[in-house]
């Protein structure tokens, strides 16, 4: 039988809570199709700061690397500043495992109410691919006169011929496999020199992909066009920060951060690929057990995709769509009462069906 090896870094605040309901899911598709998942969980995170003095230990990639992918809930803790806790665990695995590609789907499923109003499901269904190892993320720069009055800060954004490239390559395959349309996303009016770049390359690699229809918009321009046409949107390709941002937009405008899964991707597959929810910590409602783990759970059917587990991705995507449809059970971010513990007992009784 098949076995695929996960690494399991819940992390912190809601982190646990919708990772265990993830995990209790893939636990129970794999047995109904028949292949095994074995688990190792990575204790990393704020906590093992607090003892530790660092996320995770030297050598946490290597550790990481012996698996087939990787599953992650969300760092953060309102005690570490949030500089400290991503650049010492997210933003260094999606570097260096070279996950260039951070895609990011929104759907507007039935049940489920757009704050948007006259939107019905299944009119917005969109893909973000946001560019994840460069960019306005690029570790470049530093402080001058640190602390002192007089203070500077160099912040330098990255794009890389290379780099662009590559990531709106996958955005136009993606975009074949899906309605065809594919919408580039910069802010080449004021960033004069990495974003000309970006448009360039996209303008340069349509050139190989005539039978996709293109639009490249300003992010200003963007932002407005997702709240105003928000269904003309098939896949959207943007730089690290524009994703991002826009990315928490398609979260809400279909419904809830709650709902919104990511795969944090090597199409190489020379590393293991990442996968979680689009949403943080949420310190406000962790320990409650009512956070929403439906972005962790489709996050874990985006990795069975993956995985090459396409019929168990879409069963656990169906069973999703069944118990919003029936709308019974809603958790506190779409309205609702229910616990993360029944709407996680909700989705394994639709997948039975
Ligand atoms: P957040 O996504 O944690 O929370 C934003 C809002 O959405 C909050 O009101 C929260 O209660 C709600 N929310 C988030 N997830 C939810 C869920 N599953 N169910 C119901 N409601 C949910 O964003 P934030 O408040 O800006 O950040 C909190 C911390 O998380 C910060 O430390 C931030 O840096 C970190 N963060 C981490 C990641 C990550 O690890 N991938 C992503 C975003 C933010
Ligand atoms: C996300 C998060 C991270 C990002 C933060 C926590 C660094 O917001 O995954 O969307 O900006 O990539
Ligand atoms: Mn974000």
């Amino acid at each position: 039988m098949t076995r695929f090896s996960i690494a399991v870094i819940a992390g912190d605040g809601v982190g646990p809570e919708v990772i265990a309901a993830g995990k209790r899911v893939l636990e129970r598709v794999a047995e109904r199709f028949d292949f095994e998942l074995a688990f190792e969980e990575f204790p990393w995170g704020s906590e093992y700061y607090f003892r530790h003095g660092r996320m995770m230990p030297p050598g946490a990639l290597e550790l990481l690397q012996a698996h087939d992918a990787i599953y992650l809930g969300a760092v953060g803790h309102p005690d570490i500043p949030d500089h400290v806790t991503l650049n010492g665990l997210l933003l260094p695995i999606r570097r260096g495992f070279d996950l260039y590609v951070n895609l990011r789907p929104a759907v507007l499923y039935e049940g489920v109410s757009s704050p948007l109003a006259g939107r019905q499901a299944g009119e917005i269904d969109l893909a973000i691919v946001r560019e994840n190892t460069e960019g306005e993320y690029a570790p470049i720069g530093g402080f001058l006169y640190h602390q002192q009055p007089e203070e500077v800060a160099v912040q330098t954004a990255v794009f890389t011929r290379r780099g662009v490239e590559r990531v709106v390559r996958f955005a136009f395959e993606l975009a074949l496999k899906r309605r065809r349309r594919l919408a580039s996303i910069t802010k080449s009016n004021a960033q004069a020199y990495g974003m000309v770049l970006w448009d360039r390359v996209f303008q340069a690699v349509a050139r190989d992909y005539p039978q996709v229809e293109t639009e490249s918009l300003l992010v200003d321009a963007a932002a407005m066009n997702f709240v105003r046409r928000p269904e003309s949107f098939d896949v959207v390709v943007a730089s690290n920060l524009f994703g991002d941002i826009l990315s928490d937009l398609s979260a809400i405008l279909t419904g809830s951060i709650g709902l919104a899964p990511s795969a944090n991707l090597d199409p190489t597959r020379r590393f293991p690929s990442m996968f979680e929810p689009v949403h943080g910590s949420a310190p406000d409602i962790a320990g409650r057990g009512i956070a929403n783990p439906i972005g962790a759970i489709l996050s874990a059917a985006m990795m069975l995709e993956h995985l090459g587990r396409a019929e168990a991705a879409r069963a656990v995507e169906g069973a999703v769509r069944k118990v919003l449809a029936e709308g019974r059970l809603r958790t506190a971010d779409l309205g609702g009462s229910a616990s993360t513990t029944e709407m996680t007992q909700a989705v394994l009784a639709r997948l039975e069906d």
